[in-house]
């Protein structure tokens, strides 16, 4: 009986050590980094922390809490494409469906719709966060630039949302929608015959903003969030004041 514990020990350590490469927890710097550059995780973080960034009411986790949301939806949102189907007979029976006879699915359409609707909320907080404490200032303009474009794709994983559940409310907002979108001088046709595929919203439409909700934004979010975290790393972490003092120097690692 022993033995067999032991063996199961020995396994189960080194499973742990094929995937975290380091001993026991290390102590000292080296090991530590070492630690923190072989896990993907881990490695998210800078190797060094500045105990201003720490503090909880720096940022209030704003950013934090856009990125969970955003895997919320994602997973919600590939549960929900089990049950959906993207065509005008079929897309408004099926949400009919998900809120009276799947299981759970009141509550995976709901969990989907108020995570999508946090997040618009959470982003703007987070950008106003990052405007008032001055982190848009260099080394870190060109991380508020890729924060401006995570911005547009968040409204516009929004917008093309809004069109699924092909109810009233989704046809008409739709309708006006892309009827403003054109009146953007010298493109604006071009950009509304986009997103319809045609003169009116119809299935053309649907299957379009079906493939840019699920596939196309939400691709292009996953790369610009790895740019947007790999900068926050590369930028030498947060920001935080005593960089002003040797700004004229550049900053980032
Ligand atoms: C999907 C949307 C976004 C997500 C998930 C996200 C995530 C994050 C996270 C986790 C941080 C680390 C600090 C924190 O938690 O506040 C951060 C920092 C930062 N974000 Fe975002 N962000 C998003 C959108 C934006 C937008 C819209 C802007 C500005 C236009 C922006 C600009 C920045 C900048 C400049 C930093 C560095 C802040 C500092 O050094 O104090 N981000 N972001």
């Amino acid at each position: 009986m022993d033995l067999k514990i032991s063996a199961v020990k020995t396994y189960l350590n080194d499973v742990f050590r094929s995937i975290f490469r380091y001993g026991k927890m290390p102590r000292d710097a080296e090991g530590q980094s070492f630690a923190v550059f072989n896990n993907l995780f881990l490695h998210i973080h800078p190797v060094k922390v500045t105990r201003h960034s720490l503090k909880p009411t720096y940022t209030f986790g704003l950013g934090l809490i856009s990125a969970v949301l955003f895997l919320v939806l994602i997973f919600t949102g590939v549960w929900l494409m089990f049950y959906y189907i993207p065509t005008v007979d079929e897309a408004y029976n099926r949400m009919l469906d998900l809120r009276s006879s799947t299981n759970f699915g009141f509550v995976l359409r709901n969990v989907h719709k108020w995570a999508a609707e946090a997040m618009v909320v959470f982003v703007i907080l987070h950008m106003a966060r990052v405007f008032f404490t001055g982190a848009y200032k260099p080394p870190r303009e060109f991380n508020w630039v890729v924060g401006v474009f995570l911005l547009l794709l968040t409204f516009g994983l929004s917008f093309t949302g809004y069109l699924l559940p092909w109810d009233q409310l989704a046809f008409w907002a739709i309708t006006v929608g892309t009827s403003i979108a054109g009146y953007v001088p010298v493109m604006g046709e071009d950009i509304r015959s986009f997103l319809l595929g045609g003169d009116i919203v119809g299935q053309e439409a649907l299957i379009r903003f079906y493939v840019l909700h699920v596939v196309i934004l939400p691709g292009l979010m996953l790369v610009l969030l790895g740019v947007h975290f790999w900068r926050i790393r590369k930028d030498g972490g947060l920001a935080h004041p005593s960089e002003n003092e040797d700004a004229s120097a550049g900053g980032g690692e």
